[in-house]
């Protein structure tokens, strides 16, 4: 079953597909193309790269583990896109050693900056390695979702803690490196040559809801989604939402 269709995996990932899906179809009238290349730097097993290829086009995924490449490459073969999906051990600092500059209509950056030892030149590595008016998806955990998240699991403690935290971590055991605030991303992303064009709060119920209520109420699921659908883009629910995505364009 594809991740789109899989209820729970559509909750994490609705509001983000929307986005780049809406930013790709933009690129394939802009361009004139119906089949982009596109990047997805950290692309793991594919949550994302998998979808973006069954729309028709070429992807290339850069990950470090060979196990996600692994499982990548299985995915892509059920999926029945195996040759459009490409998976090349490598890391985003080094990321002109196994890609070439400037060879991408879109580059996906999801779900790593969190990990990677200098974000600054991640995001310039994903910018440059983008055709000039490209499109940008950077996807990262945000501060307030952890920070409430732990508060109303009752580790007020470590609620504090990732608050006054530069990093955004609540303790020794948080797993997550470095979370973002929606004007630290934005930041990162305008110092390298990047229009801002839109920022969406992802998850920003979905983690904070007993599962029960979505399972078992007939029609829980899809009038959540559409609550993150209707939340995603206001400020308000940014500073509570437990990723950030924005949607950048590189300056041509
Ligand atoms: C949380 S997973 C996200 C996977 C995928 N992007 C998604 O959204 O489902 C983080 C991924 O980043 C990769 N990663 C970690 N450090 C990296 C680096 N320095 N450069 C590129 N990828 C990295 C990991 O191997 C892993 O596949």
């Amino acid at each position: 079953m594809s991740d789109q269709l899989r209820p729970r995996a559509s909750l994490r990932t609705a509001v983000v597909w929307e986005v780049l899906k809406d930013a790709l179809d933009h690129r394939v009238k802009v361009t004139g193309r119906d089949a982009l290349d596109v990047l997805d730097t950290g692309g793991g097993t594919g949550n994302f790269a998998v979808p973006v290829a069954r729309l028709g086009h070429r992807v290339t995924v850069v990950d470090p583990s060979p196990n996600a490449l692994f499982a990548l490459e299985r995915r892509a073969a059920e999926a029945g896109v195996a040759d459009r999906v490409r998976g090349v051990q490598g890391d985003i600092h080094g990321l002109f050693e196994v890609v070439e500059r400037e060879g991408y209509d879109a580059v996906l950056c999801h779900g790593v900056l969190e990990y990677v030892d200098d974000p600054a030149e991640g995001v310039r590595n994903a910018v440059a390695a983008l055709r000039p008016s490209g499109a940008l998806s950077l996807l990262a955990a945000g501060l307030g979702g952890a920070v409430l998240a732990r508060a109303l699991a009752g580790h007020f403690t470590e609620a504090r803690q990732a608050l006054g935290d530069p990093a955004g971590r609540w303790g020794e055991g948080d797993p997550v490196p470095r979370r973002y605030t929606a004007e630290q991303l934005t930041e990162l992303v305008s110092g390298a040559d990047v229009e801002v064009g839109a920022v969406h709060g992802v998850r920003v119920f979905a983690d904070l809801v007993p599962g029960v209520l979505v399972d078992t109420e007939p029609g829980a699921m899809e009038a959540l989604l559409k609550l993150e659908s209707a939340a995603a883009e206001l400020p308000a629910f940014h500073s509570v939402a437990t990723q950030l995505h924005v949607l950048g364009t590189k300056r041509a």
